[in-house]
């Protein structure tokens, strides 16, 4: 299909079903709708409204206990996860419909990235610092979702992560909180689009706050321990940023931050979420995090961790059931408020009311929606696009990609080559693996008349050699050989943490016979975080970073490998070269001793270097590019001034490419230490081979703003570096004074 008639498809397909509100309710028109429900509800069906159950899968489809049917028919339940279909949820929804209040239900799922059109994973799509994009697939991920039913998705995740340990890395954008702030809103745009009550957007919850990424070694759901300049200058500005882009949820972290559980963290969710950041939503617990405050050892019982909890300022209790258990006591007890419970139910209610579901419970819920859009071919042509915009290019020596298209005979080699179960990764939502597109699917449809030879190699994750043999055999008799290593889905995500970040199982061990056969050896790695592949990146002479690209995925690395698509993804954090080095990151600070190689007592390991193996924003293209010195409209400015910032790009290779162009600034001398760089703006271009572009950055003085030494936030005057260029290592430099 041509790209027209599949953006017409998609722009019509986005448009048909999503039906404006007649006219929006003002925040006193919607208060006073949700006092007035608030005024009939007893006590009980107040703490059902703070109550979020599971639905389950067996092998005969979806079903609800027993225990928690019988609660939704009596109103001890406001809001149901894990289930979707419009028949399904129509189901549930007839209960809730025969409580007395007939409270709607709201649905609630994890839609990740993407739900039945699976997206690349989250930290994939960042490597394409393309926001229309990550906007997009929110789009699609939200609509096909409202179709079955769904009102609100457990996304974005905000946390950054400079762990690769941390298998959650995969479910973020990366290390930067200015990158990961635009993806943050990019996201919430995608999934809200500024409509709560149009039948395909969702509504979306922010997780896990806070810090959740920061996890002690990389461990899932271990302790977070910072300062807070760490905490308010790193770590909190993605979340806001998607607050301020309207989320209307939040979701608690599993860790304790500093000694307390972010779930029982009043400092988090009332002084910051709302006192400071205005915050109007609702606050929902991650899964049994009330439960587990007993374990972190911060409460006795049932009944202290639910007080802890509400007290603190969340407002909805996921799966642990404590609040419907111990609310009432509570309040009887005097231990918590009414107040403060009518205050929770009410910020719930506002939201039902948002999505429009006390107009029509059903309104989500549409089988003609659900049969036009899940997976049309709209959607689909979206997926691949935004798969191929997530690819990085890691190395491409002697211009071994793109491979020819004629091509006489092409081996496919790896355990991920023909492997379509883990394309669609951890999260996958609704998505069914068995519609993805492998690699070797992918590039059968382009190749149509070359010799495809196909050998596994290896498996993913074990010790057997037995099969290199073979994989060495079809090799020989190739051109080229494409080599899909990495890990399988399982080994990323939550409750992945891993200690050691080399290729699992025998994968280097083939690449080394491979490599061997003196064959040109393209690798296409999949994979949901930064691996330490050192060997590859020494020895073989190209390599792909695809992540797990979702459904699409065969198709969309095909298109990079044979040119159809000029790679155009940077890294969205950076790829260390030992486990040692972690946490590594481009922002790091400068210390008291900068590594010098030719002197002992300065900052350095003595057996792996201080840099990384790809760093943070790295990414190349089929095509070169130069960059001209940066110049700056003035080399002094007032806080009140905009500097502007201007560099001239040249394509001197022999494509048409995109180019990232990165902005880095550091201050040079501050009464805090500040890092070597920080990343404040970036533009993305596409220039034709031969020409030149001139782009022009503005900074001002938030851009130069910190938290000083008192806490205080704003500027210095001094010397500050602004640094431009294509990753956060090659940069060119030029300096100016803030008076
Ligand atoms: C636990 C995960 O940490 C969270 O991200 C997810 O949304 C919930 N489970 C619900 O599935």
């Amino acid at each position: 299909m041509n790209k027209l008639n599949s953006l017409a498809i998609l722009l019509i397909s986005l448009s048909l079903f999503s039906c404006k509100p007649a006219t929006e309710n003002s925040d006193a028109e919607l208060d006073k709708k949700v006092d007035s429900v608030l005024a009939l509800m007893t006590l009980e069906e107040k703490i059902g409204q703070l109550t979020l159950y599971t639905s389950d899968m067996d092998q005969t489809g979806a079903f609800i206990r027993k225990e928690y049917e019988q609660d939704i028919k009596d109103g001890k339940v406001g809001s149901i996860f894990n289930a979707y279909g419009a028949v399904y949820t129509r189901k549930l929804q007839d209960m809730a419909m025969t409580t007395r209040m007939k409270i709607p239900l709201m649905f609630g799922y994890d839609v990740i990235h993407g739900h039945r059109t699976i997206f690349p994973i989250p930290l994939g799509e960042a490597a394409s610092w393309d926001m229309d994009a990550i906007e997009l697939a929110a789009r699609v991920a939200a609509t096909e979702a409202a179709a079955e039913g769904l009102h609100w998705t457990f996304a974005p995740m905000c946390d950054i992560a400079r762990d690769p340990r941390w298998g959650r890395i995969l479910e973020g954008a990366g290390e930067d909180p200015y990158l990961g702030s635009l993806i943050a809103r990019a996201r919430v745009r995608g999934f809200q689009n500024n409509d709560l009550k149009a039948t395909n957007t969702v509504a979306a919850c922010v997780k896990h706050f806070a810090a959740y990424g920061a996890a002690q070694a990389g461990r899932d759901y271990h302790s977070v321990d910072m300062s807070e300049r760490m905490l308010r200058e790193v770590y909190l500005p993605p979340y806001q940023a998607a607050i301020e882009a309207g989320a209307v949820t939040v979701m608690t972290s599993f860790n304790d931050l500093n000694g307390i559980p972010a779930t029982a963290s009043k400092y988090l969710m009332t002084d910051i979420l709302r006192n400071e950041w205005n915050f109007k939503g609702f606050v929902v617990t991650d899964y049994t995090s009330i439960m587990e405050l007993m374990h972190h050892g911060v409460a006795a019982d049932t009944a202290h961790a639910a007080e802890l909890s509400v007290n603190a300022g969340v407002d909805m209790d996921m799966q642990s059931g404590f609040y419907n258990h111990s609310l009432a006591k509570l309040v009887s007890e005097k231990k918590v408020s009414e107040a403060q419970i009518n205050e929770a139910v009410k910020r719930i209610l506002r939201v039902k009311f948002q999505l429009g579901l006390f107009e029509d419970p059903y309104r989500y819920c549409s089988e003609e929606r659900e049969k036009q859009l899940i997976m049309n071919p709209g959607f689909l042509e979206s997926a691949r696009d935004v798969a191929r915009k997530s690819i990085v290019l890691l190395k491409n020596k002697n211009n071994v990609l793109p491979i020819s298209k004629s091509v006489k005979t092409i081996a496919v080699i790896g355990p991920h080559a023909d492997n379509k179960r883990d394309l669609i990764a951890s999260w996958s939502a609704a998505g069914n693996w068995t519609k993805s597109v492998s690699l070797l699917e992918g590039i059968k449809s382009q190749l149509p008349d070359a010799n495809i030879l196909y050998a596994k190699g290896c498996n993913l994750n074990d010790d057997s050699t037995q099969y290199i043999e073979q994989a060495v055999k079809i090799a020989m008799q190739a051109d080229v050989v494409v080599l899909a290593l990495g890990e399988p889905a399982w080994m990323s995500g939550e409750a992945a943490s891993r200690a050691n970040l080399n290729l699992p199982g025998v994968q280097q061990q083939l690449a080394e016979a491979l490599q061997e056969t003196g064959k040109p050896v393209a690798v296409v790695l999949m994979n949901g975080r930064p691996l330490t592949i050192n060997w590859l990146a020494a020895n073989v002479p190209a390599i792909l970073e695809t992540w797990f690209l979702g459904t699409q995925a065969g198709h969309a690395i095909a298109d990079v490998l044979f040119g159809n698509y000029n790679p155009s993804g940077k890294l969205p954090v950076t790829f260390p070269r030992s486990v040692g080095q972690i946490p590594i990151y481009y922002s790091m600070k400068n210390t008291g001793r900068p590594m010098n190689p030719n002197d002992k007592y300065t900052s350095k390991y003595l057996d792996v270097s201080n840099e990384p193996l790809y760093p943070f924003g790295f990414g190349l293209s089929y095509t070169t590019f130069k960059y001209s010195e940066p110049t700056l409209n003035s080399t002094e400015i007032l806080a009140t001034d905009t500097l502007k910032v201007s560099i001239e790009i040249s394509n001197t290779g022999k494509y048409t490419g995109e180019e990232t162009v990165q902005l880095y600034i550091k201050d040079l001398v501050a009464t805090v230490a500040r890092p070597v760089k920080e990343l404040k703006a970036f533009k993305k271009v596409k220039i034709k081979a031969g020409e030149s572009q001139k782009i022009e950055f503005s900074i001002t003085a938030a851009d130069l703003s910190f938290y000083r030494a008192d806490m205080s936030f704003g500027t210095e005057p001094g010397e500050f570096t602004v640094m431009v260029g294509t990753n956060s290592n090659e940069t060119k430099n030029v300096n100016f004074k803030l008076k």
